[in-house]
């Protein structure tokens, strides 16, 4: 596991934690707020102090729009940009799953496919067919007006275009468990 980026101290981690920890159990206007407060205290759009590593154009060239594929090399694994793994922090190994989703590969499709957001009321995680209504894209395009932070959670570095087109791809072939 990566250490946490400079000026992200550990205990700020664990807050982060335990925010996700607290949102899993009081879902609504709780999580609401504190995904708020998350996006601001926890690190979220922040820039961390210190070099960050030099970006590789292209650090998982053998990922493809499967889910499979995508369950390997984006959540169960860092990039050569210094990426962490999402199931650093989405597992339910020794924690509570940050915002309520589990990205271990066992668990994942089922979490995500057509599963109803925690953060954003009224969202879907992932919508068959339609990467654009679909909130994982959103999380991972930091798109504003989404709530809580633009995932991952530590970064940036966040993924690159080409990472987050190939999970859009997946999404628009139906999102199937393939
Ligand atoms: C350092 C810990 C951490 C990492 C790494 C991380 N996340 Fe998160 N994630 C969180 C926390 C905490 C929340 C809830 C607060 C928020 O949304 O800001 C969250 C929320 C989410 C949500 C919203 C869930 C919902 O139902 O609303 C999605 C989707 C998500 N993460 C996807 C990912 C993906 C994909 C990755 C990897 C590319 C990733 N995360 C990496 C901590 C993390």
């Amino acid at each position: 596991m990566r250490m946490p980026a400079p000026g992200l101290p550990m205990r700020w981690l664990n807050a982060c934690l335990d925010l996700g920890r607290i949102m899993k159990t009081y879902r609504l206007r709780v999580a609401l707020a504190l995904a708020v407060i998350g996006s601001s205290a926890c690190g979220g759009g922040g820039s961390p102090a210190g070099p960050s590593p030099s970006p590789s154009p292209s650090p998982s060239p053998s990922l493809e729009p499967t889910f499979s594929s995508i369950a390997a090399q984006i959540f169960s694994s860092g990039d050569a940009n210094g990426r962490s793994a999402c199931t650093n922090c989405h597992t339910n190994a020794g924690q509570a799953n940050a915002g309520g989703l589990n990205l271990v590969t066992s668990a994942a499709h089922a979490e995500l496919v057509n599963v109803s957001s925690v953060t954003n009321p009224g969202r879907v995680r992932v919508v068959p067919g339609d990467p654009d209504n679909s909130l994982l894209i959103w999380k991972l395009e930091g798109r504003p007006g989404t709530l809580g932070a633009r995932m991952p959670f530590d970064g940036p570095p966040y993924l690159t275009d080409a990472q987050i087109q190939v999970i859009r791809q997946w999404i628009a072939r139906g999102a199937p468990n393939d």
